[in-house]
């Protein structure tokens, strides 16, 4: 059931730090210990040194121990549908599987669900490095 990761994600939007955008983003990543891991964006006066929601979200998984993403919920309340930017699908792909679904909200759920590899068919993979 999805209704919890939604909701860690609407709720994470909350604690954004979005001075600058003033666009609110929130992502909640349920990971491969069950557990659920949100985050929000955070923003910089040096503009591009800012970063996205779901990049918070992996950074709390990832300290966590956790290094599998099952499922992902994103919301931006100023947005119908908030589908991850380019370099969250690449932060989303390498820890989650092709398979596995992202969740787009609004302020009453899920409104649509795609799988990690619609969102980044042929991402870079590599074997050569590590
Ligand atoms: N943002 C996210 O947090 N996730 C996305 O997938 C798209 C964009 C944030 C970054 C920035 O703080 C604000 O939205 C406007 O681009």
């Amino acid at each position: 059931m999805s209704q919890d990761l939604f909701e860690a994600a609407r709720d994470a939007m909350a604690l954004c730090h979005a001075p600058y955008s003033k666009f609110p983003v929130g992502a909640a990543i349920r990971a491969e210990d069950g557990k659920i891991y949100a985050g929000a964006n955070i923003e910089v006066l040096s503009f591009p040194e800012g970063w996205c929601a779901e990049t918070t979200a992996i950074g709390h998984m990832v300290m966590a121990g956790a290094r599998r993403i099952r499922e992902v919920a994103v919301i931006a309340e100023k947005l119908e549908l908030c589908p991850p930017c380019g370099g969250c699908r690449q932060r989303l792909a390498e820890f989650a599987d092709p398979d596995t679904l992202i969740h787009l909200c609004d302020a009453q759920g899920v409104k649509q669900t795609l799988r990690m590899d619609q969102l980044l068919p042929f991402g870079f993979k590599t074997e050569v490095i590590g």
